[in-house]
């Protein structure tokens, strides 16, 4: 016991306070677009929602290709091929529920016009901070019905892999690729947090979607292990640099059965727990939304082999959960 009291004094172990847990200024800070070009994007994209009453777009949606798409109910505005009309575009189709705070944009889009919109509103500055995709393998998960995916695609990746949990995402996703013709874009229906036959790609991408998962942490920590060289979280922000979770239970009615749930992280949190799976806040950078509510993550994942090597917390592999070498030299 002694040579391992020693070995453990001599490897510099100390305890720390949890007050002090990370100090988030490590981590850089930056804007992602301006106020005020985030307003005219906004207005914009409200002003579009204009010509799904156009004579043109009422038309397109009684094509066969529309048609056929509207067997499915849609999350995301996507368009439908050879069309002028999108996935929401036909109100009477379109389930209107709640949009959630970024997709409207705080409150500048009421929330039909966000249910509409989504995942838009959050795209028109999320786009800003995207690093150069041109071919690379990317994955998202939480791909829901595939907006990001299909963005990616168009961006120049090699391989593209949406990973959702429910079918009812995840079919018309499939669809949709069937519909443009894209070779390279493939949907799977499985639990990113428990499925351990996932591939590790390039860039792993998670909009909105830690904070849905059973368990924020676990989700990040399978998310990190699975991108060799980037990995991009976005969720709604916690700014503070105390390690703090938000849990918010959303209810059918009140006092009815759970509908779903939010976790949030704090930066404090979040770059605290990176710290521990082996990312330094100098390999994370910060990013704020025009409104400040939002907050992005950009991850750098090239040393994570390297830098669990040399943090391995006494040979465990307790970080590992689908984790496989074979990354990138860093
Ligand atoms: C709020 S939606 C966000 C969808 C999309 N990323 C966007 O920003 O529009 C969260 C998505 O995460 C998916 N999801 C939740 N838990 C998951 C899990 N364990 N594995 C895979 N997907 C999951 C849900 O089915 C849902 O499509």
């Amino acid at each position: 016991m002694w040579n391992r009291i020693l070995e453990f004094a001599q490897r510099g172990y100390r305890a720390v306070s949890a007050k002090t847990v990370i100090d988030v200024s490590r981590s850089p800070l930056r804007p992602l677009i301006e106020r005020a070009e985030f307003d005219r994007r906004i207005a914009s994209l409200r002003e579009s929602l204009r010509a799904d009453e156009s004579p043109d777009i009422l038309h397109d949606l009684q094509s066969p290709i529309a048609l056929e798409a509207h067997k499915f109910a849609w999350y995301q505005r996507i368009r439908i091929p050879n069309t002028r009309a999108f996935t929401t575009s036909d109100r009477t189709r379109h389930g209107i529920d709640d949009p959630g705070w970024l997709n409207r944009a705080g409150n500048a889009l009421s929330a039909v016009e966000g249910s509409l919109l989504r995942p838009l509103p959050k795209w028109a500055y999320l786009q800003e901070m995207l690093p150069d995709l041109s071919g690379k393998s990317v994955m998202e998960i939480g791909s829901n019905n595939g907006f990001f995916c299909f963005e990616f695609a168009e961006r120049g990746a090699r391989k593209v892999t949406g990973v959702d949990l429910l079918d009812q995402y995840v079919s018309p996703a499939q669809w949709m690729v069937s519909a443009r013709g894209d070779k390279n874009v493939s949907f799977l229906r499985t639990n990113a947090l428990l499925d351990l036959t996932l591939e590790p790609h390039q860039v792993v991408f998670m909009s909105e979607t830690y904070t849905h998962f059973i368990d924020p942490l676990l989700g990040i920590l399978r998310a990190l292990n699975l991108a060799q060289e980037t990995l991009i979280i976005d969720g709604p922000a916690l700014t503070y640099g105390a390690t703090q979770l938000n849990f918010d239970i959303f209810r059918n009615g009140e006092g009815g059965p759970p509908t779903y749930l939010t976790w949030t992280l704090s930066d404090g949190l979040m770059l605290g727990f990176l710290s521990v799976c082996g990312i330094e806040p100098e390999r994370v950078t910060r990013f704020v939304s025009p409104l400040r509510n939002h907050r992005v993550y950009l991850v750098d994942t090239t040393d994570l082999a390297a830098s669990r090597r040399r943090n391995a917390y006494g040979g465990s592999d307790f970080l590992d959960f689908g984790f496989k070498t074979g990354r990138p030299a860093s």
